[in-house]
């Protein structure tokens, strides 16, 4: 082997059971005094937001709460969370939440510190200076965005999700508290479920692969395949929301040193569009894009049937990749993911202007077999017969 890897993980993790409590510390640990929590009303309503804010208030950090964020960050909410921090004078960032608040959070640290607005620092361009520090707090099991260097924001002019990208937007503290998915419901449990299941299969099979990476996603698609299954039938499954939240935690370990590739670029393409949940979105493409790459990268697809847990022996790669394809939908529809053809507002006529957008995603250099925007119609379709 004479690879040179670059692995880069800047967030100190904390795992387990009720490490949430320690919020107030982290937060002192890094010298805030004043912070700015960002979440949703998702979280709110689920009532997991008391915890937090008792354990900051406890530890003497003054803090105000910003809950205007959707479902797929937009870039004006961004902007109103940099007004709330700049008028409270905020010298930190908590976010709560599934991906959507900790990549509003992610992006409004940025702005305080970087002006302007998030299309001014859109990826690859790197920030001028490092962002607020920032505290995640991930109450979902699957955008990993506590250890990425990522964030998503939808860029309403355009509908188009666009890209932050820089390893100071990485929190600096991540507490990853199982707890705190016990009452995600079903759906959204299943949806980012699928979400870090894509994310191990495009680091593991996507170009920017490495060693270190692929050790982590292999561990991510196994857990997946164990517990996933069960967090959604039984969501008060502690065993089960473990293994969801360290697949998720090591899937954006792996995604975030190396990439995601086509199912993302299609995924944020329709979440761009229609604001579909980004799980569901990557759901309904994964088996598809997963049998179009097979044979660009054979062994590695046949490797990621063995990780879901299927027999590969005395099998060839292209029949094990196959397996893999139907044990993905399997899952999806186990779990109780839509089918693309069911979801809210989609039209086919929308399909040729969809794979542009997909063809634009900075992930797309990444997939393992190059595609053309009419590889992607094809994908579009394809999932739309499924
Ligand atoms: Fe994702």
């Amino acid at each position: 082997m004479d690879a040179h890897i670059l692995f880069q993980l800047p967030t100190t993790v904390r795992f387990g059971f009720g490490v949430a409590a320690g919020v107030g510390d982290a937060v002192r640990a890094l010298g805030g005094r004043r912070a700015l929590v960002v979440t949703d009303l998702g979280v709110f309503a689920a009532g997991l937001l008391e915890g937090p804010l008792a354990a900051l208030a406890a530890a003497g950090i003054e803090a105000t709460v910003f809950d205007g964020v959707s479902g797929n960050p937009r870039d004006h909410e961004c902007l109103a969370a940099v007004e709330a921090a700049s008028a409270f004078a905020a010298d930190i960032v908590v976010a709560i939440g599934g991906g959507s608040p900790m990549d509003a959070a992610k992006t409004t640290a940025a702005l305080l510190t970087n002006g302007g607005s998030p299309q001014d620092w859109e990826a690859p361009k790197p920030l001028a200076r490092d962002p607020l520090p920032i505290v995640a707090v991930p109450t979902t099991s699957g955008t990993g965005s506590e250890v990425t260097f990522y964030a998503v924001v939808t860029d309403t002019a355009r509908a188009f999700k666009m890209s932050l990208f820089d390893t100071r937007l990485a929190p600096r503290i991540a507490l990853v508290d199982p707890a705190l998915t016990l009452s995600m419901p079903a759906s959204v449990t299943a949806a980012t479920g699928m979400d870090a299941l894509t994310h191990a299969v495009e680091a593991y099979t996507g170009r920017l692969a490495n060693p270190i990476a692929d050790a982590l996603a292999v561990g991510a698609i196994k857990l997946v395949a164990q517990h996933l299954p069960a967090a959604v039938r039984d969501g008060t499954d502690r065993a089960a929301r473990e293994g969801m939240m360290m697949a998720s935690l090591l899937a954006g370990m792996a995604f975030g040193n190396t990439d995601v590739a086509a199912v993302h670029c299609l995924a944020e393409a329709i979440g761009g569009r229609y604001d579909t949940p980004h799980g569901v979105a990557n759901s309904v493409f994964l088996p598809h894009v997963f049998a179009f790459n097979a044979e660009a990268a054979p062994e590695r697809h046949a490797a990621v049937a063995g990780a879901l847990g299927l027999d590969v022996r005395d099998r060839g790669h292209a029949e094990s990749a196959m397996g893999a394809v139907a044990a993905i939908a399997g899952l999806a529809a186990e779990v109780g993911i839509p089918r693309f053809a069911a979801l809210a507002g989609v039209d086919p006529a929308d399909f040729p202007l969809l794979a542009e957008t997909a063809k634009r995603n900075v992930s797309d250099p990444s997939n393992c077999r190059e595609l053309t925007a009419d590889d992607y119609l094809a994908l579009l379709r394809s999932a739309w017969a499924a």
